[in-house]
């Protein structure tokens, strides 16, 4: 009976909450969102355009962050956490958006005590600590008035012998202008490659070209073939600092000669003459890797058709899907959607062979710029023979704010992989997912480090 009138109690005073706090004042009830959901980005390095981490700093954007929390532009965080959550969710409450629009409303009022939580936010270094080891990439020149620009990048490592590699971490020296980088490891069998940490260590892609990244950067061994990589040892996008699995869980090994070559980082507009000099760590273990991971692509470039074929005409919206079964039981790890400039939602899920759903994202304001690996709390089990499904939602309208054509034209996907491409005509979709080998138990194994 007690139990059932506290439950009574406390609904009562959730639906009072999201009015939220009536009188707010930023020490108590503003800064600690602020520190918790923003700083992650908005702080020294963090990579947003500029800091958040004092009173009057907040105080000065107070009207913006009204209306960026109220339409939930940020923090952003795309994915639907009423379809799935994911490690490190960034979403505030309706209650915490309302309790900034309150504060903003009355003034901004500074409390007795304000900026203190906020002043033991440091400047961003690393997320996984200090590093094995660090490579750096050559240095780019971004000029003042520059607008994007592109770079494939390689930067190489020797070593005494063999390594395991438990995590590697991407380290923007301009954070607010990387807006991307895409890492991939090249094992040389030692030897193999006599040049392989010369020249050209990169190589500018523009906006309109595609490149082969092999060639270009010379990745080929002295026999003329290019190694097998080890896809997407390292992403990183604004927020989203290195990964790290339960020990034994995607180590790899490293060769005592490798290179890890970046196709392609992307650097925004740049408002003054700068120098980039970005970095790579690598953090090693002396765990073998006791598990695999497997990355599994649907849609362009990958084991799955896009039906109907990615062709999207101008002044047309469109729905196309891609679909896989599995040949195998898999443990799923990470999911991340891709999709370009026209896509405007995407959702993936899995069907058992007995029918059930398996929930896997849902994004349902696709927005390019925030295309995060999302990582499960849990490993999700998706068992042989299910279909795994992604659909996704393309607006080649005048009324897509992000379509690249005026007037809308023609948009395609592209299949010549091995280069890059960053054309306006081209548009991709593709659903990546990390996995194992699914083994009994899997589904209680945190992914959380
Ligand atoms: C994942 C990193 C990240 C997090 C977390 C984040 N931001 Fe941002 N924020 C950015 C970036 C990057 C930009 C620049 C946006 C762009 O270039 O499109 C930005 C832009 C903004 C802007 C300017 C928007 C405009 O239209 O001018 C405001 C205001 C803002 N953020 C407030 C916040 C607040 C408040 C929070 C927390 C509730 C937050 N941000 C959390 C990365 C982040």
């Amino acid at each position: 009976m007690r139990s059932l009138i506290l439950v009574a109690v406390i609904g009562i005073s959730c639906v009072g909450k999201q009015n939220g706090v009536p009188n707010p004042v930023f020490d108590k009830d503003i800064e600690p969102i602020i520190v918790q959901h923003c700083t992650p980005c908005h702080r020294e390095n963090g990579g947003a355009p500029f800091v958040l981490t004092s009173f009057e700093a907040v105080k000065k954007k107070a009207k913006t962050i009204a209306k960026v929390t109220a339409n939930r532009i940020m923090p952003p965080w795309p994915a639907d956490p009423n379809y799935t959550h994911f490690l490190k969710e960034n979403i505030l409450t309706s209650e915490q958006i309302a309790t900034i629009q309150n504060w903003v409303k009355q003034g901004s009022k500074p409390g007795k005590n304000p900026g203190k939580l906020l002043s033991k936010v440091t400047p961003f270094v690393s997320n996984l600590g200090t590093p094995d080891m660090v490579l750096d990439l050559d240095t780019v020149t971004l000029q003042q008035g520059d607008q994007d620009r592109f770079f494939l990048v390689k930067t190489s490592g020797r070593m005494p012998q063999k390594k395991y590699v438990r995590a590697v971490e991407f380290i923007p020296g301009q954070p607010q202008l990387v807006h991307h980088f895409n890492g991939h490891l090249i094992n040389y069998e030692k030897g193999s490659k006599l040049d392989f940490t010369t020249q050209p260590l990169k190589v500018e892609m523009k906006y309109e070209e595609s490149r082969p990244v092999n060639k270009d950067l010379n990745l080929m061994a002295n026999n003329g073939i290019i190694p097998e990589r080890v896809h997407s040892v390292v992403n990183y996008l604004p927020g989203v600092f290195g990964t790290e699995y339960p020990d034994g869980i995607g180590t790899f090994q490293l060769s005592e000669e490798f290179s890890i070559v970046g196709n392609d980082v992307h650097y925004g507009p740049s408002r003054k003459t700068v120098v980039d000099k970005s970095k790579i760590h690598l953090f090693f273990t002396e765990t073998p890797p006791s598990r695999g991971l497997g990355e599994l692509m649907l849609g362009t470039n990958g084991v799955s058709k896009i039906v109907p074929p990615l062709v999207i005409k101008p002044n047309t919206i469109s729905k196309h899907v891609t679909e896989f079964t599995v040949p195998a039981d898999i443990s799923v790890l990470t999911v991340n959607p891709h999709l370009h400039l026209l896509g405007t939602s995407f959702k993936a899920y899995a069907i058992k062979p007995n029918g059930d759903t398996i929930r896997l994202i849902s994004i349902p304001r696709w927005d390019f710029r925030w295309q995060y690996f999302y990582t499960f709390p849990t490993m999700v089990k998706i068992p042989r023979g299910s279909i795994i499904r992604a659909e996704a939602i393309f607006d080649n309208t005048d009324n897509n704010p992000n379509n690249p054509n005026r007037p809308p034209k023609t948009v395609a996907e592209r299949f010549d992989y091995g280069g890059s491409s960053m054309r306006a005509s081209d548009e991709m979709f593709q659903f990546i997912i990390t996995y194992v080998a699914w083994q009994p138990g899997d589904e209680k194994i945190s992914l959380k480090k």
